[in-house]
């Protein structure tokens, strides 16, 4: 397995027991009944009842099995393999039927021999993964003729930016375009809350233009359908995000608009 690969598979192990308690994930919540999908997500795919899911990098599948509380009948794909003990083990305590698959994305065509009617990804998926071309060809691969991709992501635009600057204001830091190189971050922490303390690890992350996307689904065999930008995500991205009334994040009044995250919807032909 590549190195930086491994170096994130073993950071998103200790991120996910850091996640499992915390409030951003709110666990406990769900297995009461909380949907965890983002309303955009819902609205946009529409009705799932009966349909089989496959959805990449899961991570311990809260949204994998709110798709199949809608009705979905579902498998969830990640290559941290504690989230998918957790998620497998909160699959048994709610009785929600899921399947989860422990594979690098770029592996599952070895390991699953299956099509559905959707696959689905969404926020924070794309910057783990060096080869946008070859994923594309995954999402292709493993969806019927006629079948949906979906994906909700942060908008490539806005990850050029320095996301830990103090001042309230725009300063390019990274690449636009796929890099060569990875960008090597190290730290002890994770965004989400955690008591959970762990010693500082290595991480590597991609961007992927806009063009490279869409052009890397095109040329695997998709029909794109729509591709929607907003000006508001759920997470905060940069520091100096304001919180707007239903709990997503945008920038203040005075800085005018960005693009923050995008939605796009294409169809297998
Ligand atoms: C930010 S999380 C996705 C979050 C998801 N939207 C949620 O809210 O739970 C990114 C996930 O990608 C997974 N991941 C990263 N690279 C991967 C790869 N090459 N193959 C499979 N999973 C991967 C990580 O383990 C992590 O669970």
């Amino acid at each position: 397995m590549d190195r930086h690969i491994k170096a994130n598979r073993d950071l998103w192990d200790e991120w996910t027991l850091m996640h499992e308690d915390s409030k951003e994930y709110d666990v406990e919540g769900f297995i009461k009944g909380k949907q965890t999908l983002d309303p955009i997500e819902v609205s946009e795919l529409g009705s799932v009842k009966g349909k089989s899911l496959l959805h990449l990098q899961c991570h311990f599948g809260l949204d994998t099995m709110s798709w199949a509380r809608l009705g979905a009948d579902v498998t969830g794909v990640d290559f941290s393999e504690k989230a998918i003990d957790f998620a497998r083990r909160l699959s048994n305590r709610t009785g929600i039927k899921a399947e989860f698959i422990h594979a690098n994305i770029y592996d599952l065509p070895n390991m699953l021999d299956k099509r559905f009617d959707i696959v689905f990804t969404s926020e924070g998926v794309l910057v783990w993964l060096p080869d946008i071309v070859e994923w594309a060809k995954i999402i292709s691969r493993f969806l019927k003729r006629g079948g949906k991709f979906y994906i909700r992501e942060g908008h490539p635009f806005s990850k050029i930016f320095d996301d830990e600057i103090k001042t309230c204001e725009f300063k390019i830091r990274y690449p636009y375009f796929t890099p060569k190189h990875p960008f090597h971050f190290r730290g002890a922490e994770t965004y989400t809350e955690s008591t959970r303390k762990i010693e500082p690890m290595d991480w590597y992350e991609w961007n992927h233009s806009v063009s490279e996307i869409i052009n890397s689904l095109i040329k695997a065999g998709l029909r794109i359908d729509f591709f929607n930008e907003y000006t508001y995500i759920s997470s905060k991205v940069f520091p100096f995000l304001i919180r707007r009334e239903d709990g997503n994040w945008t920038l203040p009044r005075d800085m005018g608009e960005m693009p923050l995250q995008f939605t796009l919807l294409a169809t297998k032909v």
